[in-house]
């Protein structure tokens, strides 16, 4: 893993910039894209950039089930009104959480990765170590799959919404295993609350208690953190 520490998530999403840049000069076709707060200065870079994207395809981690695309709280509005609308993408795919059967939607979903191999993932961290919506305890194993989320995701996904209650219980995830298929992987991390499961990630064993300890595992990792981030690193 190489990590690159920087004063805030401004400059983080800058790094992040400038390695897709590089990387898309190089001929790079399709973009593993995540939500979240963590992205979003990525996705202003990328909005305020001449760079077009009229060739790319992106493929989503993940969404909450239940929520359609017109939902503002859904991912795929989230992506819509962060970056497609502003920056064109040729196709942009995000699992369907109105989907009746969701186990048809999980092997629909890992047919599109199949057929759209990912150059450069994004990735976040959450507070408890998952990458997409795979929360601890999941196998590194499973591809597509429907999560329960945890009470912390809950806690921590709520202030999207107006109460708790609302916060949907269950999302569609890409798995582990489809997350490390990507040949390169970003992932960012900023703020004080994300520096424990920053440390175990990097630092720590890998174990599926911390889902993005896999991370370890792949050839191909840029890590970009802030301070508060990188605060319970002992190498730092
Ligand atoms: C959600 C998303 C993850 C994201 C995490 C952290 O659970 N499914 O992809 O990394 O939240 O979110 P934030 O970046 O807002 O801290």
């Amino acid at each position: 893993m190489k990590v690159i520490q920087v004063k805030n998530a401004q400059e983080g999403g800058k790094q992040a910039f400038a390695i897709l840049k590089e990387e898309m000069a190089k001929g790079i076709t399709t973009l593993g894209l995540a939500t979240g707060s963590t992205p979003e200065t990525l996705y202003q870079e990328m909005v305020k950039s001449d760079l077009d994207f009229s060739d790319m395809t992106s493929v989503n981690l993940d969404e909450y089930v239940g929520l359609s695309g017109e939902n503002p709280q859904s991912y795929r509005y989230f992506m819509n009104d962060r970056l497609f609308l502003h920056k064109p993408f040729k196709e942009t795919f995000v699992p369907n959480g109105k989907a009746n059967d969701l186990d048809a939607e999980c092997i629909r979903y890992n047919q599109i990765i199949a057929d759209h191999p990912i150059d450069l993932q994004v990735l976040g961290i959450g507070r408890n170590g998952h990458i997409g919506f795979n929360e601890p305890g999941t196998s590194f194993a499973v591809e597509t799959h429907v999560v329960a989320l945890t009470e912390s995701t809950i806690e921590a996904n709520k202030r999207y919404f107006e109460s708790i209650e609302e916060v949907p219980t269950h999302a569609l995830s890409m798995g582990i295993a489809s997350i490390l298929k990507s040949k390169q992987i970003i992932l960012m991390a900023f703020g004080r609350e994300k520096a424990a499961a920053v440390a175990k990630m990097i630092e720590g064993s890998v174990t599926e208690q911390l889902p993005a300890s896999v991370l370890q595992t792949h050839k191909n990792v840029v890590v970009i953190i802030d301070e508060a981030a990188a605060s319970e690193l002992t190498n730092a």
